[in-house]
């Protein structure tokens, strides 16, 4: 088997195909999800475009799962890129699971590839405004969030059930977990010359976001898009925009940064007229 540079892509969805399609040219692209029939299903649409894509059954939320990807991806060639959009929102899953898959297993994911990547090599992993929206943690928690081994993560105090008030709550925590970890295992990555950075989008009109819409936050993003200074959600392409950017040779200096692209909701969250009452 001839040897090809090789994308790792986690997540089926809108916002890695988007990546994928915008990066993934040339290579070959190693597909995880839990879902497999979203990474076939996507695997389908890409293949048929010209990409070269495999499928694999894979968990986030298992070290186990994590390295099995890997493994199967270095049969393919030296992996150069990495795009983690597997995620679970707050109206699809329990607190648990949210704090299992979006925060402890992007922590593990970001390092286990950390210990792989080529040369040049980059990654992106998909945080969210929500982590903005949250009060600030003090520098102690926020180095814990960052540098803690991946083990014992999940046993910080912060963590623990009585101090984590609902799904919405962990989520948050995930997300700004994410960012710090970026920031942490970017000085790790840059060890062996390779970037690693983190996109926190808004609202991203796609399979999540529309099972949010439903949910039961649902009149909350409507009045978001009408007081959000862009006045609508966003695309995948426009996330794959900002992915663009850190993943060429243009964004060769940007490396443990996280990109806000939300029409600027955060700023009217704390400036404007999506100010919670207080
Ligand atoms: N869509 C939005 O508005 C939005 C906004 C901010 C952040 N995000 C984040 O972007 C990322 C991608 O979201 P999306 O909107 O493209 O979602 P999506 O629902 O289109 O795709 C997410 C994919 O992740 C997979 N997945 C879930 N749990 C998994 C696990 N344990 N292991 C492997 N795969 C798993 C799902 O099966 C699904 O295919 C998520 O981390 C999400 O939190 C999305």
């Amino acid at each position: 088997m001839s040897k090809k540079d090789v994308m790792i892509v986690t997540g089926a969805g809108q916002i890695s195909m988007a990546i994928a399609r915008r990066m993934g040219y040339g290579k070959k692209i190693v597909m995880g999800d839990k879902n497999i029939a979203n990474a076939k299903a996507i695997a389908e649409i890409m293949n048929n475009a010209g990409f070269d894509v495999e499928p694999i059954e894979m968990d986030l939320s298992f070290r186990k799962s994590i390295l099995s990807l890997i493994a199967k991806a270095q049969e393919y060639g030296e992996i150069k890129m990495l795009v983690n959009g597997a995620g679970v929102s707050p109206s699809q899953a329990p607190i648990e699971a949210i704090l299992k898959v979006d925060l402890y297993g992007t922590a593990v994911l970001l390092e286990e590839v950390g210990r792989v990547i080529a040369e040049g090599g980059c990654g992106v992993t998909i945080s969210s405004q929500s982590g903005w929206r949250m009060p600030q943690l003090t520098a102690e928690e926020d180095a814990a969030l960052a540098t803690t081994p991946t083990e014992e993560l999940l046993s910080l105090e912060i963590l623990q059930p009585e101090n984590i008030k609902d799904t919405l709550h962990a989520y948050q925590m995930a997300k700004r977990c994410n960012e710090k970890r970026v920031m942490a295992q970017s000085v790790e990555w840059g060890k062996r010359g390779a970037r690693l950075n983190d996109i926190a989008p808004g609202i991203i009109v796609t399979p999540l976001a529309v099972d949010e819409f439903n949910g039961p936050r649902g009149d909350f993003y409507k009045n978001m898009f009408a007081k959000c200074p862009a006045g609508r959600p966003g695309t995948a392409d426009e996330v794959a925009n900002v992915a663009e950017l850190l993943m060429s040779d243009k964004g060769a200096f940007i490396t443990g940064s996280t990109f806000l692209i939300d029409g600027s909701a955060t700023s009217s969250y704390y400036y404007g007229p999506l100010k919670p009452e207080s």
